[in-house]
Order: C-alpha cells, then sequence, then structure tokens
C-alpha cells in the first residue's frame, strides 16, 4: 500500500538540468484553444487532465503535478510548487478517493433467511452476559456502518421502544432511503444517523471522499444484495442459525452485474456457539 503526502512549496528558479523533473505551471481550466492541435492530439485528452497534471516524463496517469520522492514504507512526498497545484491535489485526491472495503455481518437460517415476513428476528439465540458472538469485537474494526431503511426501522425500534442500547456508539450511521428523511429519525437517534436518498453504492462513495472512511459495514438483505450485484462487498462473515424457517426476507436471490461467478475465499470458520457457526468469506478478485 502507498501513501502520498502534498507539501507546499514556494517556487523558486530550478537549475536547468533538473527541470525536466518539473512540470511547467499552468492554470487549471485555462482554455486550450489556441495550442497547436497536433500537440494536443499528442498530449491526449486536456478536459481529463483539468484537475490533474501529469507529474513527469514517466507519470501519465493524469496525476497532480510536482517533484515526487519516494520514501520508505511506500510513501511518497509531492512537492508543490504553487497554490493551484495544492489545490489541483487536492481536487484530484477527492475525486479520486477509494471506495472503503465493505464487510457483510449478519446472521442467516439455515435456508438463507435474514428474518421473518414480519421483520421479526426471534429466531436468533440472544447475546447471554457478556458473550455477544463476537459483535463488539467486529464492530471495532469498522469506522461507520450502511444500512437499509428497514434494517434502521428495526433497530430504532429495539432502542426508542425496548430500551436497548444503541449497538453503533461512536460510529458513523448512514440510512439508505427514499422515503425516509433525516427528520423522520425519532428524536433520541436524530444525531446518530443520516439518511440519504444515494444508492447504497453512491453512499459508500460520498463515505470515501470524506477521507476518515477506510471500512464500512454494510447491513440490511436489500442492501446487501444491491451492493453484491455491483461487486462491491469485500468481506461477508456470515453466521450460519441451525434453524430454517420456510419463509421471510432472504439474503440471496441477486443478479451479477456482470453475468459471471464471484469467488469468496473462507479466511475463517467457527463454531461460537448453540450450534452457529461463523465463516469468513473474502472476496477473490482478478488483479
Ligand atoms: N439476521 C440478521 O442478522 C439481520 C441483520 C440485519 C437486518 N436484518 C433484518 O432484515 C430486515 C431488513 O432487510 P431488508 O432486505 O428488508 O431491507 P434493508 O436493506 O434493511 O432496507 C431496505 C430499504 O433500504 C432502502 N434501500 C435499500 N437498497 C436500496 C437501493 N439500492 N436504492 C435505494 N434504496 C435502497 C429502501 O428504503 P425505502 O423503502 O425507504 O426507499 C429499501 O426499502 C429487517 O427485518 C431486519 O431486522 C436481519
Amino acid at each position: 500500500m502507498s501513501a502520498t503526502l502534498a507539501v507546499f512549496h514556494a517556487p523558486r528558479a530550478i537549475p536547468k538540468n533538473q527541470r525536466s523533473n518539473v512540470v511547467p505551471r499552468r492554470r487549471i481550466g485555462s482554455p486550450h484553444q489556441a495550442e497547436d492541435p497536433r500537440r494536443r492530439a499528442k498530449r491526449g485528452d486536456p478536459a481529463k487532465k483539468r484537475l490533474g497534471r501529469p507529474s513527469d516524463k514517466s507519470d501519465d496517469n493524469g496525476e497532480t503535478s510536482g517533484r515526487r520522492q519516494f520514501l520508505s514504507g511506500g510513501l511518497q512526498l509531492l512537492i508543490l510548487s504553487s497554490a493551484d497545484d495544492l489545490l489541483a491535489a487536492a481536487t484530484a485526491a477527492y475525486m479520486s478517493a477509494p471506495r472503503p472495503e465493505t464487510v457483510v455481518y449478519i446472521g442467516v437460517t439455515m435456508d438463507g433467511y435474514i428474518a421473518r415476513p414480519d421483520g421479526s428476528l426471534d429466531f436468533l439465540p440472544q447475546p447471554e452476559g457478556e458473550d455477544d458472538f463476537g459483535f463488539g469485537a467486529f464492530l471495532n474494526t469498522v469506522d461507520a456502518v450502511l444500512m437499509g431503511r428497514r434494517t434502521f426501522d428495526q433497530v430504532a425500534e429495539f432502542v426508542v421502544r425496548d430500551k436497548v442500547p444503541w449497538p453503533y456508539e461512536g460510529k458513523r450511521v448512514i440510512v439508505v432511503s427514499r422515503t425516509m428523511t433525516q427528520k423522520d429519525v425519532p428524536e433520541p437517534l436524530s444525531s446518530k444517523v443520516t439518511v440519504t436518498a444515494q444508492s447504497p453504492s453512491e453512499a459508500l462513495k460520498a463515505l470515501g471522499k470524506t477521507g476518515f472512511t477506510r471500512r464500512v459495514y454494510v447491513d440490511g438483505g436489500m442492501t446487501i444484495r444491491s451492493l453484491l450485484e455491483e461487486d462491491q462487498v469485500d468481506e461477508m462473515v456470515l453466521t450460519s442459525v441451525p434453524v430454517t424457517i420456510g419463509r421471510g426476507t432472504s439474503l440471496w436471490g441477486f443478479d451479477t452485474k456482470d453475468k459471471r461467478d464471484y469467488r469468496w475465499s473462507v479466511t475463517s470458520s467457527e463454531p461460537i456457539g448453540r450450534g452457529m457457526v461463523k465463516t469468513t468469506y473474502k472476496r477473490v478478485r482478478k488483479k
């Protein structure tokens, strides 16, 4: 993994023998019409490069200009020579922010259901005493939770009606919904969740752009399926519950966007008591 540090640096005269390493300054969004079209064609699509220009001869991937020094541990130091470059670096970093890692953590019956038709979860064994089946430890590995509106309704009912403690304390919680707005969130939870009309994948992208979210816990059948369909789930921790319920909300039944099998590797599998087996799958993607 590599990271880039950007450092602002006042312009100075650069000796001729070092100039090949430095890109000449150009204004962001400057018009290129007056330019020789052959030169423009050689340089590639200017619109693509407006927010991020090649930094040196060896880098033509639309990255920000500046001099680059490679440090130990995969770090790169990008030395910028103007305020324009600094703005371009920030914009390019924002636009190219990676999607956060996604992980599903869910209990599934032997016949693939996550809830009864009325949404109830009474078939899931309840934690006793300190033993939460590893949920607390799992929660410590994520920065944010992205859930569907129906899952939120269920959790809100537990918290508001049954006075169960809010399970995601300290985590950023995003609820996807096209029917609910922020003002519909029950009062005790209004500062704890953000409702968005974005799709789950748009919401993930937005979380990535905050720069603070590396790993997101995705919850709710429809929400999980919609991300699975787009191959945006990286890890699934499935706890198989030894019961069949015959009907309800199924976890499965999605159609892969690119019509092919998605392969997963099993990284752990362990009995966690009361007949349940927790298995962690990691998505295997070709590099
Ligand atoms: N067994 C377990 O461990 C477990 C874990 C979590 C949840 N559950 C249960 O599962 C049930 C909820 O699952 P669910 O499959 O019904 O739904 P869900 O994913 O929790 O919520 C579905 C809702 O989220 C919004 N949504 C989801 N995907 C969307 C998309 N692609 N675009 C726009 N909006 C989207 C929509 O809200 P709007 O309709 O408002 O637009 C949709 O109706 C609950 O009963 C919950 O208790 C069980």
